[in-house]
């Protein structure tokens, strides 16, 4: 077997995503309700009211996880439907009801939950209050964590605190594509980061000192990276450049979680060199951890990677003089014409940059246990539900993740594949599907249908059970 006696064979899904039901029982509203009913912001102005209604047909997913035999599902909580303000004065115990009964219908078929506590919808009445940019979130969302380490933690081992802060911070808050929508270049993004950083590890430093002992779990941030490699790698620019958008990417939040505690080196001295080359008169716009803050490093108790494609990387033309991500970045990412391009235009397939990846990761942060907890492929245009290269693409990721473990020696223990079914992918709505079930918006019973890289993906978790794979 190729595969640890243990290993978790999951997919994951995201409340906004899939939910629906974004008014049912008292849910409150998140940004991503109201991102969506503004003109303009997400393709054919669609939104998640509905989604695949998995507040109703939560019995439909079952059956879908179950028809594909996982040991692990990875679901996230959302923030408003339990406390519909926000905080922790209200509680709608419908939204507990909810979540409880998932959580014990997947563990009285022996499938273990990973619980997101944050994947992009924050409460619209704490974004009234200056959300992530304010420094009180992080407060705010130790509060929100504790409750649900309180409530859920008792059979909940898997925490996630914040599903990819980078996206949170670069999409919403500097290019205004993902919710809230501010357009806000070069302090606004850095500042949410932050924040997110402080909120993630005062979450963790709650587990550790308060349900650790008792219910015994781990808690880990889910971070995003692509592979990135030098477009030449004889040239001293690429190389740097390469780096640099490591230090900006998965560096970001990584190196202060699992290396020293604080940014790493690079990216700081791009920003500060940028905004000397503008002229920037305000303050370091990367901000510094101070002792008030949680302590950063250390605050995860396993490395949790969401992977999709690889970009080769040179220097950027570093003509944009200006005070934005990208001029403090200077790089350029360029797909090589050799990589099939599945899906949507960024996700080129490169199965052998997740094991590339890995090994990185094992060496860089010093031999974490890592979960793979995204991974997938999506289709665009012209449905096809025998989508034999998904099919494909899948089987050929986790024969490379497998290599990770057998020849590089890292320490996998799970791959959670995107998305158990097709659902609402954010600005592109319902025009991208990475399901592994097809999901009939038109339906009004949202029929879901296994697409053939589902079968794909539950034979290879059954032989791997029986030992048999690859
Ligand atoms: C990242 C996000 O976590 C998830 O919500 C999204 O649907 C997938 N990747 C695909 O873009």
């Amino acid at each position: 077997n190729m595969f640890p006696r243990d290993f978790a064979w999951g997919a994951g899904t995201a409340a906004y995503q899939i939910e629906g039901g974004s008014q049912a029982d008292l849910k409150g509203p998140s940004i991503w309700d109201t991102f969506c009913h503004e003109k303009g912001r997400v393709f054919e102005d669609q939104n998640g009211d509905v989604a695949c209604n998995s507040y109703e047909l939560w019995d439909k997913d079952l059956e879908c996880i179950h028809q594909l035999g996982l040991t692990h599902y990875r679901l996230s909580f959302s923030w408003a439907r339990l406390l519909p303000d926000g905080t922790t004065r209200h509680v709608n115990q419908k939204g507990v009801k909810y979540y409880n009964k998932v959580i014990d219908d997947l563990l009285s078929s022996n499938v273990s939950p990973m619980v997101t506590l944050y994947h992009f919808d924050l409460p619209q009445a704490l974004q009234d209050q200056g959300g992530w940019k304010s420094p009180i979130i992080a407060v705010l969302f130790d509060s929100y964590a504790k409750f649900c380490f309180q409530t859920f933690g008792d059979r909940v081992k898997l925490w996630i605190t914040i599903n990819e802060p980078y996206v949170c911070a670069k999409l919403g808050n500097e290019d205004g594509i993902h919710a809230p929508g501010i357009q806000e270049k070069g302090t606004a993004a850095y500042l949410v980061g932050h924040n997110m950083l402080r909120a993630h590890a005062m979450a963790w430093h709650s587990y550790d000192s308060v349900y650790r002992r008792e219910q015994k779990g781990e808690v880990s941030l889910a971070v995003n990276s692509d592979w990135l490699e030098p477009l030449r790698h004889d040239h001293e620019e690429d190389i740097a450049a390469t780096e640099r958008n490591r230090a900006f990417t998965l560096g970001w939040f990584a190196w202060p979680v699992f290396v020293t505690g604080d940014y790493p080196e690079i990216m700081r001295c791009a920003i500060e060199a940028q905004s000397i080359k503008v002229n920037y008169s305000g303050a370091s716009r990367l901000p510094r951890f101070t002792s008030d803050d949680p302590v950063i490093l250390g605050t995860a108790d396993f490395f949790a990677l969401n992977y999709y494609t690889s970009r080769k990387v040179k220097p950027g033309q570093g003509v944009e003089r200006n005070i934005c991500m990208k001029s403090d970045r200077n790089v350029e990412e360029v797909l090589d014409p050799s990589w099939p391009i599945c899906g949507v235009s960024w996700l080129a397939v490169m199965p052998c940059g997740l094991r590339k990846l890995l090994k990185y990761i094992k060496e860089t942060f010093n031999n974490p246990v890592v979960y793979v907890t995204e991974n997938g492929f999506s289709q665009v245009g012209m449905l096809q539900m025998e989508d034999i290269q998904r099919a494909g693409y899948y089987k050929e990721t986790i024969l490379e993740v497998s290599k990770a473990i057998q020849e590089d020696g890292v320490d996998v223990r799970g791959y959670f594949a995107w998305s158990l079914m097709d659902n609402f992918e954010w600005a592109d709505g319902f025009s991208v599907r990475f399901g592994l079930f097809h999901v009939d918006f038109s339906d009004p019973k949202l029929r879901r249908t296994m697409y053939r890289s589902g079968k794909e993906y539950s034979n290879i978790i059954a032989d791997t059970n029986n030992g048999a794979f690859l």
